[in-house]
């Protein structure tokens, strides 16, 4: 059994190293990484290959930033002539990034199985790329992987048969609880000069947030007001940087006494921040599920979220991107503690396990390994 796993952006080497992991078990299986390059530097990308012990890629198809369609279309083009070349008997592919869709959109046009893992979240926006990349790779893919059960009536309304859905866990959480010991072993908070308990954690990228002046202005501001009560540390995503510089902002921001900005971290001095904090601020969706396990409070400055098992059950509350709600929210948690929440169910670091075995039993039993 030949399969390829695909890459593209910082959060899918999360969510594909346990995969690959387990897979690497099984003598049976030929298993190639492709990367497709959406994420080129060594902070957004290379620094978790290292960090997570994933293999180097097999193949690197090199595409770098572009406008949505010429990135996809760029994905798809070198896509196809690797499917062409290797003849995979399945492709898998995770999470919701312009790499997903394109991939998975190029395997099933050459009739190559998709497993798409992350399947079924929802935000019900559909000005957001991820969730159309979304609706799209799960429309098209041969097993669905899910995280939590509302994913699972998400695909049911849909519209997609039950014999495609597998609820299996957190591959996202997988990693987490590996990595979490080392990563709490490290001197982080020492570099930066912060005390476990005593910072926030900032992280923003959304285009909807940081791609428009009154927006990001908006967050900015509550951050300003924020940072008299709290030390904030802000790993800056390469889209906000640049952003901030465009719309006139930087200044504002990088003159703020009690804010710390950096260069995005790698994989495990995040871990560690996000684990010793008061509270996260981020736009992110992976940080609303880590937050959950860590049962660190987390605010989504979003006006939804696709990940609503963490606002029910985890430590998440969404705020939107209001300036004083953002503010009065933050100093709630200051004053109370913030939300305790609960594991969500199969977060348990098996997701892996359980959709290696899923794929594998379908191989055994000789099910040709489309569903239909
Ligand atoms: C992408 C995903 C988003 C995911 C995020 C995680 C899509 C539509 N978006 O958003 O879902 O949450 O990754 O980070 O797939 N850049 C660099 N270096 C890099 C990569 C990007 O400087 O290694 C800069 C470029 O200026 C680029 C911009 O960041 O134009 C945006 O990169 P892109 O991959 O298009 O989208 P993200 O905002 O990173």
């Amino acid at each position: 059994m030949k399969i390829i796993n695909v890459v593209g952006a910082r959060p899918n080497l999360m969510k594909i190293a346990p995969i690959v992991a387990e897979l690497s078990a099984y003598p049976q299986v030929q298993q190639l990484l492709v990367h497709t390059g959406q994420h080129y530097d060594d902070n957004m990308s290379a620094i978790f290959f290292r960090e997570l012990g994933l293999p180097e890629p097999d193949i690197h198809l090199g595409v770098g930033s572009a406008s949505h369609a010429r990135q996809t279309a760029a994905v798809m083009v070198a896509f196809e002539q690797v499917l062409l070349q290797q003849r995979p008997d399945l492709v898998v592919v995770v999470g919701d990034v312009n790499s997903t869709l394109a991939c998975a959109l190029t395997a099933v046009k050459l009739h190559i199985p998709v497993a798409h893992v992350e399947a079924g979240l929802r935000s019900f926006d559909r000005s957001m790329p991820e969730e159309i990349n979304r609706v799209l790779t799960d429309a098209i893919s041969d097993w669905l992987f899910t995280s939590c059960a509302d994913a699972n009536e998400n695909l049911r309304r849909e519209g997609v048969p039950e014999s495609r859905i597998f609820f299996v866990g957190n591959v996202m959480i997988d990693t987490l609880l590996r990595h979490r010991d080392r990563a709490l072993e490290r001197d982080t908070l020492r570099r930066y000069d912060l005390v476990a308990g005593y910072y926030g954690v900032v992280t923003l990228h959304r285009p909807s947030n940081v791609d428009d002046q009154d927006s990001l202005a908006g967050i900015v501001n509550a951050l300003a007001e924020i940072q008299n009560h709290l030390r904030l540390i802000f790993p800056m995503h390469p889209r906000t940087r640049h952003n901030l510089q465009e719309l006139g902002l930087a200044d504002c921001i990088s003159a703020l006494p009690n804010v710390t900005i950096t260069e995005p971290l790698g994989y495990l001095d995040f871990l560690n921040l996000m684990s010793n904090a008061r509270l996260v601020l981020t736009d992110s969706g992976g940080i609303q599920e880590e937050t959950t396990i860590l049962g660190v409070p987390c605010l989504t400055l979003r006006p939804n979220t696709e990940r609503p098992v963490t606002v029910m059950e985890g430590t998440n509350t969404v705020v939107g991107t209001d300036r004083q709600r953002i503010v009065e929210a933050s100093l709630h948690i200051l004053q109370t503690g913030g939300k305790q929440g609960r594991r969500p169910a199969l977060w348990d670091g098996h997701a892996a396990q359980r959709i290696v075995a899923t794929l594998l039993k379908a191989e055994l039993n000789d099910e040709h390994i489309a569903l239909d």
